[in-house]
């Protein structure tokens, strides 16, 4: 179907859109070689089962739709999705959820992904500075971010220690060494991420902020995925 990132990325623009779908930035970030789960985009209750059965059960069923910005404020997010009976109720609970938080919301599908194992979850940023150009941002999830704004900043294009640096700079960095019980985190795995889309923004300037969040981590040597997405574009 897309042949390339920019190919993508220049489709979406065409259509007079700024931010990208869910299943679309997830065809980007696969397309450019990211850990991502298995994901798939259903019209109807037909097709999420069929997506389903194809990812492998545990899934997750999430709300795509162009006035749904944070999903799982809205009853947009259903996890641990095991058979196909819930797979139907879970469709039609999220559409009824979003109906209600959000009554003219247009529903674009429901995407239908791999439920990612448990692990730490942690944050990969990118925005653009008239100055400076691309900024990448790396701080670990929930609060961390939110409230404590711990987060470590480096300008793009980076390289592999830079990116470890990063990593290592955030004030919470004991949580990713491994605390009370929790084990040591796949760091390089983190700082491979955040290559990666150093590189994928700088290659593609259209891309003016990337929000990964979260990018869960596993226990060092068994890598991260990136569980949620949200890019937007500009001409
Ligand atoms: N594929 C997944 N596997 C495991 N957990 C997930 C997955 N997708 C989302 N989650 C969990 O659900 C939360 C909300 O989902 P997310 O896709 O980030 O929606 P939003 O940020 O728009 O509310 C995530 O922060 C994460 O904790
Ligand atoms: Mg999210």
């Amino acid at each position: 179907m897309y042949l390339t990132p920019n190919e993508l990325i220049k489709n979406i623009l065409n259509e007079g859109r700024n931010r990208l779908y869910e299943h679309e930035a997830f065809k980007l970030l696969e397309l450019s070689g990211f850990p991502v789960p298995r994901t798939g985009l259903a019209k109807d209750v037909g097709e999420a089962v069929s997506i389903a059965e194809a990812v492998g059960y545990p899934v997750v069923l999430k709300i795509v739709s162009p006035q749904v910005l944070h999903k799982s404020d809205v009853g947009g997010v259903i996890l641990n999705i095991n058979s196909s009976k819930e797979v139907e109720e879970g469709f039609n609970k999220i559409i009824n959820n979003v109906k209600k938080h959000v009554p003219n919301a247009e529903i674009y599908g429901i995407l239908v992904q791999e439920m990612v194992p448990q692990g730490l979850e942690t944050i990969v940023g990118s925005t653009k500075d008239p100055v400076f150009g691309h900024i990448m941002v790396f701080g670990l999830g929930g609060i961390f971010v939110e409230v404590l704004r711990d987060v470590s900043f480096r300008i793009a294009p980076l390289e592999f220690e830079e990116a470890l640096e990063m990593v290592d700079e955030i004030k919470s960095n004991r949580i990713l060494a491994g605390f009370r019980g929790s084990p040591p985190r796949d760091k390089k795995a983190l700082a491979e991420i955040i290559v990666k889309l150093s590189k994928l923004v700088t290659e593609n300037p259209e891309i003016s902020e990337v929000d990964l969040n979260p990018v869960i981590v596993f226990e060092e040597g068994k890598g991260a995925k990136i569980a949620d997405a949200r890019f937007i574009i500009s001409k």
